[in-house]
């Protein structure tokens, strides 16, 4: 009997340690992605509703494997109101040709891709001829108490359809 307490003992203090090691080295894995999470951007006031649209940071925790990073940028979004509108517009600023990052014209009224010329209406259309495939990402957006939060999401470079990354 005290061999068969023995060898479940010394069983348990050999498997323990490796289940926790086994269990430690899947962590990025079971952790829930950060995509498709509606995240907090800016005040609806910090919006002005004369059509132009505003750049605001994308701030969330970020898992980098087993690290940790608390309020980070992960990614920039555009902004807009059209004149008198409360209805606020999201576009992410990854540009859909090849993840550049779009910068927005003023004088011209319009989005620019700086790294092969792809341009966009001020509400995201694309301006022909464009290498883009599509149009800018246009990102789900709600307002609530005076706050806009947006669905944030990445999506598929390069191919016509607007497909989300997992
Ligand atoms: S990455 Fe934007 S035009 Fe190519």
């Amino acid at each position: 009997m005290a061999k068969l307490v023995a060898m479940v003992g010394g069983g348990l203090a050999t498997l323990t340690p490796v289940a926790a090691g086994v269990w430690m080295s899947l962590d990025p894995l079971r952790r829930k992605s950060a995509a498709a999470t509606f995240l907090p951007i800016a005040d609806v006031s910090s919006v002005p509703d004369d059509g132009m649209p505003r750049q605001f940071p994308v701030i969330a925790d970020r898992t980098d494997a087993w690290t940790g990073f608390a309020a980070e940028p992960i990614g920039a979004v555009y902004l807009r109101r059209e004149a008198g509108s409360d209805t606020v517009q999201a576009f992410t600023a990854t540009c859909p040709h090849a993840g550049c990052f779009i910068e927005l014209d003023q004088r011209d009224r319009c989005f620019r891709c700086p790294c092969h010329n792809s341009s966009f209406t001020l509400d995201g259309g694309i301006v022909s001829p464009s290498p883009s495939p599509r149009a800018m990402d246009t990102l789900e957006c709600e307002v609530r108490d005076g706050r806009v939060s947006v669905k944030w999401e990445n999506f598929y470079s390069g191919i016509e359809a607007k497909e989300a990354r997992p």
